[in-house]
């Protein structure tokens, strides 16, 4: 691929590419160590005993039982645990929740670490825990959002969003000719990574090292840090791999923080890993919501207003909520906007950021909304969106930084073939009988962008180092960054060796919100162009250089050459100008953030739209979908290949929205009673047909200095109200909760 216009910087030969993964082999033929493939000598295993109530009081543990069992070494409970120097009810960053390590005998949700024995072995650590036998005081459970009384939202923090509210919410009620008043349910969905946490923790003095898979490694050293009372600089995380993440490895939590405690109270290295009926609690989870929204139309299909309110479940003793109302303030052109939240305390686990957070929800239920406004009005549901297009953004006015939404609905319709689409329901069958539907929904995701360090090392053999610490989640990460560093530093990519997931590399933010390749790239690219800035000046400088007195004209590298960006013909290679001033390497330094000036003046968003095909046994109901295809405006892609996988586990992943995920309680203990992955339910092969990504070109100059806006959430957000939609479609059945299954469609 040629180099592409580009706002401010200038592209190589190896963005663009769809190079294929650098970690690949590694994964494949099993070489590749996460967290708990470690196992440092003289190692000890920690199991913690989870709670199988979700609301009571700890009453009685048989830890004599317990303590008895051969090779068992250490049993903590609420009574002897020893002293934590930070308050686990304190946050001690952005991205935790309160944490749940013995501090008391109270049981605030099934899955809670109620005791934790250690042991010579996994084998006595496991049957340690089971002979503890707890007895409990229990309490009535609430586990459904309507078991508890509802509660307001003002605060604007991380997981708990406030009003926001554009325009005269009632005159726009009173303006709409056509109006809708539907309510929509999500469930509680777990985030179900393949590696599930796990932490092996050594302490030397007071010294902490941890291998522990995280998104944020940074802010994990400085959490932990908090909690046994050490300079941040002492904690050391190494996080090479992430067996995938999916915002649940965002946050510090306590099953963590008691694996470090149990190697810090024994002295010895210590292995602790959950087991996946353990990821169902103290790890985070999206939140159940409930959505109530009204929507008004005038004549022609302009939406007078959109008020969207949510109640999101959250546990009764923290106060992250699933923002779900959030994906309706930037979206369509409604002179009166309003997306407002309320929480129910239930005794649940703390609710956290899983993939695409707030606009998952939200958008699944709004697009169903547009579809059923679409319908009232007698419109068709494309035809419907595009009347509401919002050239600038709704409510603030703000221009988008770009915005190539047009052309998603326009490219996706046209790869689908939408023109064909019967405006009624259950007008399609196909050859053998199933009744087909054809739905539509929006895409819609934020691009934010934190803050990133990095380094670049140029070698005198025309090698190349880069480093930044935050670790690859399964995503892609290590290849699309490398990429960047490549071009940054005019080098081909099997040239450039990268080094990331260890917090003792330059900080490399956040691997969350979609934002990682903007981030983490961006301080890549700054690196790599000092190393090019400082070769630049040390040939100018040097009276055998052809680029002697350059002076300040700019340098550009490619192929390990340099040269001026205005005469490519005055140039030398990396080899000569190392060969002569007899340097080993050029060591740069860059970092990346967002300009705030630019995020001031402009609203910035990925977008897409998502077409489904859904067909629909007319006896029996049985459900497939049969055809996906989405197409997507993100920025720049940096490797095609990469970002079509990303949107792709997206697309899958509102197809498990759609019609699979669900945790299910028993109302009784407030258990999980589908706590694994034979009950908990994700697609797979099977339920996954025709899968298509359109890219859709567009160059953003304002977003960040690569026009880079990410893949790895969005795929989620048009997805189920497409699907949603296309069974209305093929069906004539409205179904407002989630996921929706074959009984719905029975009645
Ligand atoms: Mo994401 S929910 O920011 O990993």
């Amino acid at each position: 691929m040629p180099d592409t216009l580009s706002p401010q910087i200038r592209f190589g030969s190896n963005s663009g590419q769809p190079a294929t993964r650098r970690d690949g082999v590694a994964k494949v033929t099993g070489t590749a160590t996460y967290a708990a493939d470690n196992h440092p000598d003289n190692m000890l295993y920690a199991v913690y005993a989870a709670a199988t109530i979700a609301r009571g009081r700890v009453a009685t543990l048989d830890t004599a039982a317990a303590e008895a069992h051969p090779g068992v070494v250490r049993v903590f409970t609420h009574e002897n645990r020893p002293e934590l120097q930070g308050d686990p009810d304190e946050k001690p960053t952005m991205f935790s929740n309160r944490i749940e390590v013995l501090q008391n005998d109270i049981v605030r949700y099934a899955g809670q670490p109620i005791a934790l024995v250690i042991a010579e072995t996994i084998e006595a650590a496991t049957e340690g825990a089971r002979l503890l036998d707890p007895r409990y005081d229990l309490q009535p459970p609430r586990t459904k959002i309507d078991d508890n009384e509802t509660f307001e939202i003002t605060g604007q923090a991380f997981g708990q969003p406030g009003p926001t509210i554009y325009g005269d919410i009632e005159a726009g009620h009173a303006a709409a000719d056509l109006a809708i008043d539907v309510t929509y349910e999500t469930p509680g969905q777990f985030h179900n990574a393949m590696e599930t946490h796990s932490v092996v923790a050594k302490w030397t003095g007071d010294r902490l090292e941890l291998d522990t898979p995280t998104q944020a490694l940074t802010m994990s050293c400085a959490a932990y840090a908090y909690f046994f009372g050490i300079p941040a600089e002492n904690v050391t995380i190494r996080s090479p791999y992430l067996g995938g993440g999916f915002g649940s490895k965002a946050f510090a939590v306590g099953p963590i923080v008691l694996g470090i405690l149990a190697a810090r109270a024994t002295g010895r290295p210590v292995k602790l890993s959950l087991t996946r009926q353990q990821m169902f609690g103290p790890v985070g989870h999206r939140g159940t919501t409930r959505q109530r929204l009204r929507l008004g139309t005038a004549s022609g299909g302009a939406l007078t207003v959109i008020d969207h309110q949510g109640i999101a479940a959250t546990s009764s003793f923290d106060d992250f909520l699933e923002a779900a109302p959030n994906a309706t303030q930037g979206l369509y052109a409604a002179p009166a906007l309003s997306s407002t939240h309320s929480g129910v305390r239930l005794d649940i686990g703390t609710p956290g950021p899983m993939r695409a957070p707030g606009e998952a929800s939200g958008s699944a239920a709004l697009e169903c909304a547009m579809d059923e406004m679409a319908e009232a009005a007698g419109m068709d549901p494309l035809d419907f969106r595009l009347a509401n297009y919002s050239e600038t953004e709704p409510g603030t006015g703000k221009p988008f930084s770009s915005k190539k939404l047009r052309e998603c609905y326009e490219q996706g319709a046209e790869r689908f073939g939408w023109a064909s689409r019967p405006r009624e329901p259950r007008q399609m069958m196909d050859e053998n009988g199933l009744l087909v539907g054809w739905g539509v929904g929006t895409a819609l995701f934020g691009c934010p962008m934190f803050q990133a360090e990095a380094r670049a090392t140029l070698r005198s053999d025309g090698t190349a180092l880069v480093e930044t610490s935050a670790a690859d989640m399964g995503q892609g990460a290590w290849t699309a960054l490398a990429q960047i560093a490549a071009d940054s530093l005019g080098l081909p990519l099997d040239k450039v060796e990268f080094r990331a997931g260890d917090s003792a590399l330059p900080d490399g933010g956040v691997a969350g919100g979609s934002g990682h390749t903007a981030t983490a790239g961006g301080a890549l690219h700054a690196a790599g162009s000092d190393v090019i800035r400082q070769l630049g000046e040390l040939a100018a400088a040097d009276p055998d250089s052809p680029l002697h007195g350059a002076g300040n004209a700019s340098f550009v590298a490619r192929d390990g050459r340099i040269f001026l960006d205005n005469d490519e013909s005055r140039g030398e290679t990396f080899a000569e100008i190392f060969a002569r001033s007899g340097g080993a390497e050029i060591v740069g330094n860059g970092n990346a953030a967002r300009n705030p000036e630019d995020a001031q003046r402009h609203a910035m968003s990925s977008h897409g739209a998502v077409f489904a095909e859904v067909k629909v046994d007319p006896d029996l109901c049985q459900l497939r979908v049969t055809r996906l295809v989405g197409a997507f405006a993100a920025g720049r892609i940096i490797n095609p290949r990469l970002a079509e996988s990303q949107l792709m586990g997206g697309m899958i992943w509102g197809t498990s929205f759609a019609l699979h995920e669900e945790a299910k309680y028993d109302t009784r203990t407030g258990r999980i009673m589908n706590s694994d992955l034979a009950g908990y339910q994700v697609p797979v092969n099977a339920d996954v047909h025709g899968l298509e990504v359109i890219h859709v070109h567009e160059d953003d100059p304002y977003v960040n200095v690569l026009g880079i806006k990410g893949v790895g959430e969005i795929g989620i957000t048009g997805t189920v109200g497409a699907i949603a939609n296309a069974i209305y479609h093929a069906t004539g059945k409205r179904i407002r909760r989630f996921p929706i299954r074959i009984q719905d469609l029975l009645v």
